[in-house]
């Protein structure tokens, strides 16, 4: 497949008698989950940049990305080659916080990227907040139990944690309980204790969502004020926010929000954690969304278009004693740990932090342009590639989304009735003409 004539082709619309058969036998043994049974991606066919053939060989164009996972789109030949390159190796996932790995005889000249190069990659990228340490895990959900944990033990006498409306942290009892995106999250499982919430201001002019009270003290100076408010500060574990919400329904916030929340941490010494598992590795156009609002966060987690998860942060808030932080897997995961690197490296190399920028503001204003002619669009936000539109109503999302996906277009929602768009990194113009065209067509007959 040639990514620069690639054109979609739907033959046999979504889910076709193949991919229906292959839901069928998946869904057969899998526990429920989130499954999106209309789009079922054929591994083997040709797939390239935002396309990918499905199993009834139809050709799509992905603007889901895997939720940004397959950030560089699929088959990029620089990560082929370096998932080939490791693929030598067996095991490629190893006890990796208990046996170090070497990769021939100079850590400074490897033959292939270890766990600790990417670790100190992580830190060249991070360089402005003045990290120390990074925890690379397998999943985002565990590095963001990594980094709570770190909170926990940094402040041990403190049995409060702060979240915020509409996050989404993972899925593991620790993470869940900070979630405030969906009930079906939490439900019926036991939490993490005293895990306060208070609201994420997107307000664009005067805040009218709570955050700010009428004399324009923030809810967390008075949640923190010892005469007004509930908790005294050294009772506070850590803060934990996502720079740029993602399953709560891709909400940017106000930046005076982010800074007041920054300053209140700072000046009670209270560990603040961004989430970058989704806004993080170039997706907004900054190496990490938290760079656009002048926040330095203590701690930071990333995951998704890293391939492993990763807790990062200052060196004093990791705990010393051996054991406290995760184990086997952990630090160990060879072969996505390199693909992870080679990704980080193909971002600088092809100049994708610009790239994202620019497409991003192209995709936006061609969000907005569709919003201004399709009434049941009531909003469209974004920064950078990670973008969405929200539409009236719920079913409407639905239809939206699978009208979409008739045409070729593989969609994915957030929030309650908004959908996201996650096009890869490198996408250029001639793919983001071709995903508003068919969004237009696909708004055309929800409106009906
Ligand atoms: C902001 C954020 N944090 C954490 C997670 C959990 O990551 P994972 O699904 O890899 O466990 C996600 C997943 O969507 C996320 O968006």
């Amino acid at each position: 497949m040639n990514r620069a004539t690639a054109a979609v082709r739907v033959t046999v619309p979504p889910p076709g008698q193949r991919a229906r058969r292959w839901a069928a036998y998946h869904l057969a043994t899998a526990a429920p989950a989130t499954y999106v049974e209309g789009f079922i991606w054929d591994r083997t066919a040709p797939a390239i940049g935002p396309f990918c053939t499905d199993a009834d060989g139809n050709v799509l164009l992905d603007f889901a990305s895997h939720i940004g996972t397959a950030a560089l789109g699929y088959n990029h030949p620089a990560l082929l080659e370096e998932a080939a390159r490791c693929a030598v190796v067996d095991p490629d996932r190893y006890a990796g916080t208990d046996f170090i790995g070497a990769a021939g005889p100079d850590p400074d000249a490897p033959t292939l990227p270890t766990p600790a190069h990417l670790q100190h990659k992580l830190l060249e990228l991070t360089a402005p907040f003045k990290f120390g340490r990074v925890f690379l895990s397998n999943s985002g959900a565990e590095a963001v139990e990594n980094a709570i944990k770190c909170g926990y033990a940094a402040r041990p006498a403190a049995r409060y944690a702060i979240t915020f409306e509409g996050a989404f942290h993972g899925r593991t009892l620790g993470a869940l309980s900070l979630n405030r995106s969906k009930a079906v999250h939490r439900a019926f499982f036991p939490q993490i204790p005293q895990v306060l919430s208070l609201p994420f201001c997107t307000c664009a002019a005067a805040c009218r969502c709570g955050w700010e009270e009428a004399d324009g003290t923030s809810r967390l100076a008075r949640l923190l004020t010892p005469e007004s408010g509930i908790v005294r500060p050294d009772e506070v574990a850590f803060i934990i926010f996502e720079p740029v919400q993602g399953e709560g329904g891709f909400r940017v916030p106000r930046k005076a929000f982010l800074q007041e929340v920054a300053r209140l941490a700072r000046q009670h010494g209270i560990p603040l954690i961004a989430d970058e598992v989704q806004s993080g590795m170039g997706r907004t156009g900054r190496w990490w969304a938290i760079e656009h609002f002048g926040v330095t966060p203590d701690l930071m987690t990333a995951g998704k278009a890293l391939r492993v998860g990763a807790t990062l942060g200052r060196a004093d808030l990791f705990p010393a004693e051996a054991g406290r932080l995760g184990g086997t897997w952990a630090e160990g995961n060879a072969l996505s740990t390199a693909v992870g690197y080679r990704t980080i490296a193909v971002i600088e190399r092809e100049g994708l932090l610009q790239n994202a920028s620019r497409m991003g503001e192209r995709l936006l204003a061609g969000l907005r342009d569709l919003a201004g002619r399709y009434p049941h669009v009531v909003d469209t936000r974004g920064l950078g590639l990670m973008a969405a539109v929200e539409l009236d109503a719920r079913e409407r999302r639905g239809a939206v989304v699978r009208a979409a996906l008739a045409r070729g277009l593989v969609l994915l929602g957030c929030g309650v009735k908004a959908i996201r768009f996650l096009p890869p990194l490198d996408v250029a113009e001639r793919e983001i003409g071709m995903a508003l065209e068919l969004l237009d067509a696909a708004l055309k007959e929800a409106a009906a």
